[in-house]
């Protein structure tokens, strides 16, 4: 299997959208379907990378980038490749990509019992501060933030984490 630190990290493209769909389904049971993929890849104020094998896609992040805040709508990685570090590979260039646009700060929503989800964001400094109510109608999400992407300490950690990827 190739390392993680040698797969391929590029923007999403229209053609990429059947293989994101099919593993959006798999990972998610409310799915976004390509139309609104689309309509995401169409806005300037979104970013879209996908994480792929010898032109296979294996996941994808986005990010939307508002004034100085950065909001990462979504983090999907292929069932059979999970728990391998290409979840952290992704929010290490969605990081790279906040930080590109001026944002200082990173949110975002994640499901109250999705553990990997929120030990992944723990990682880049993210932290619990406050709690949506059944934001996913059949779950509370829990609210995370990292403040000051744009300093030296996180410019340490995420030095730290594409370390440890090697
Ligand atoms: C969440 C998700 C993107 C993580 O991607 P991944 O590639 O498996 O994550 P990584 O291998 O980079 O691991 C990230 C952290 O999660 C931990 N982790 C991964 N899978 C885990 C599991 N099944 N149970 C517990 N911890 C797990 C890893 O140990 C690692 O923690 P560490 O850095 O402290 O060692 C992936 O599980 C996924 O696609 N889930 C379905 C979609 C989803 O829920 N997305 C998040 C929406 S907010």
């Amino acid at each position: 299997m190739t390392p993680v630190s040698d797969l391929n990290l590029r923007p999403m493209a229209e053609a990429d959208l059947e293989s994101v769909t099919e593993l959006e389904a798999q990972a998610y049971s409310q799915p976004w379907n390509a139309r609104i993929f689309a309509e995401e890849l169409s806005q300037q104020t979104r970013t879209y990378l996908v994480i792929e094998d010898n032109h296979t896609v294996l996941g994808y992040a986005g990010l939307m980038v508002v004034g100085n805040e950065a909001h990462v709508t979504t983090v999907v990685v292929h069932p059979d490749r999970r728990d391998d570090k290409l979840g952290t590979r992704l929010m290490l260039g969605l990081a790279a990509e906040a930080i590109a646009q001026n944002a200082k700060s990173m949110t975002l929503e994640v499901r109250a019992s999705n553990e990997p989800a929120q030990r992944l964001y723990r990682r880049f400094g993210m932290a619990p501060v406050g709690v949506r109510k059944k934001y996913y109608q059949d779950e509370d999400a829990m609210i995370m933030w990292v403040h000051d992407i744009d300093g030296t300490a996180f410019a340490s950690r995420m030095a730290e984490i594409e370390e440890s990827l090697r």
